[in-house]
């Protein structure tokens, strides 16, 4: 496996590999992986001849105030974990690499950027929009392969991907989860041992939703305040949203029909936890 951390490596390596006439598959990550990464990076292979995988902790997608320094960076497991899931070459640029000089270009997603998630970080998917932009220039990719457990960024990106023609395929893989039902993420190493125990209470609200919406229930706000009920039990799970969203557009559900983003996102001490899932509701 080959490790580049240069903008003129990395596209010489693709240039070479598109020569072969192999494709290219790419996973964009901000390390600290887990299987909820390498199952991206086992898709990717399933799908393309060679796999890339990004390594960068974006300062652009953090807000003031939130954990872009303490962020987890264990690059040497991460770069084990790639070797054994049969990468081909991992790109771990510096930011300065990425970031040379004041960033005066930005991606912007209207609309889709803004419910959710991007209530409560304000310039985020910005940020996101605009790294990925960057890596999918940079990278060259036929596909490229996000999670599903990050449902907004999801959205934003197929359709910055279906507005800017860029010319590469979004492949959406499903939420990895703990056996107790939480969801995987590099964050949840910022919980204690007791907020460790109590974080599953999102998926057990998500997944009441889910069997009320199946029970033929079509009011989001019952659907909502059920949720509450599960979610009241830790009482120190600090709710930012429980939202019953349109699942392509993310526009508001007063009324479940069609495909359903059912989505939480709250704070347990100091770690923002987010989870969702996508349930069909009666045809629109
Ligand atoms: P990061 O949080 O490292 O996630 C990288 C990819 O892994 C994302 O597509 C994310 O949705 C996926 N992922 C994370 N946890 C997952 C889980 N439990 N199951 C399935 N997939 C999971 O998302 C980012 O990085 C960044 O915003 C990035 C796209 C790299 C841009 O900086």
């Amino acid at each position: 496996m080959q490790v580049t951390t240069t903008i003129t490596e990395i596209r010489a390596w693709v240039r070479q590999a598109r020569a072969a006439g192999r494709t290219v598959g790419f996973v964009p990550t901000m390390g600290a992986l887990h299987v909820g990464h390498t199952s991206l990076i086992d898709a990717a292979a399933e799908r393309c001849d060679c796999v890339v995988v990004s390594i960068f902790v974006n300062p652009t997608q953090f807000g003031a105030g939130e954990d872009f320094a303490r962020y987890p960076r264990p690059l040497e497991n991460d770069l084990a974990l790639c070797a054994e899931h049969g990468v081909d070459t991992v790109f771990a640029p510096s930011p300065a690499e990425m970031y040379p000089r004041e960033n005066l270009t930005w991606v912007a997603v209207e609309k889709i950027s803004e419910p959710l998630c991007g209530r409560f970080r304000p310039g985020h998917f910005r940020g996101v929009a605009t790294v990925c932009t960057k890596l999918f220039n940079i990278v060259g990719p036929d596909l490229a392969f996000f999670g599903q457990k990050d449902a907004q960024q999801v959205a934003v990106i197929r359709r910055m991907v279906a507005d800017l023609n860029l010319p590469l395929e979004i492949v959406v893989c499903p939420t990895v989860r703990e056996p107790d039902g939480l969801a995987m993420s590099s964050r949840n190493q910022y919980l204690s041992p007791q907020e460790r125990k109590e974080a599953p209470v999102i998926y057990r609200a998500l997944q009441r939703s889910a069997e009320l919406i199946r029970a033929g229930e079509t009011d989001s706000a019952q659907i909502v305040g059920r949720m509450s009920e599960v979610l009241r039990q830790v009482p120190g799970l600090q709710i930012e949203y429980v939202s019953l969203v349109d699942a392509d557009t993310l526009e508001d559900l007063p009324q479940i029909c069609g495909r359903v983003l059912v989505a939480v996102a709250g704070r347990l001490g100091p770690t923002r936890l987010i989870d969702n899932i996508v349930v069909d509701g009666p045809a629109k």
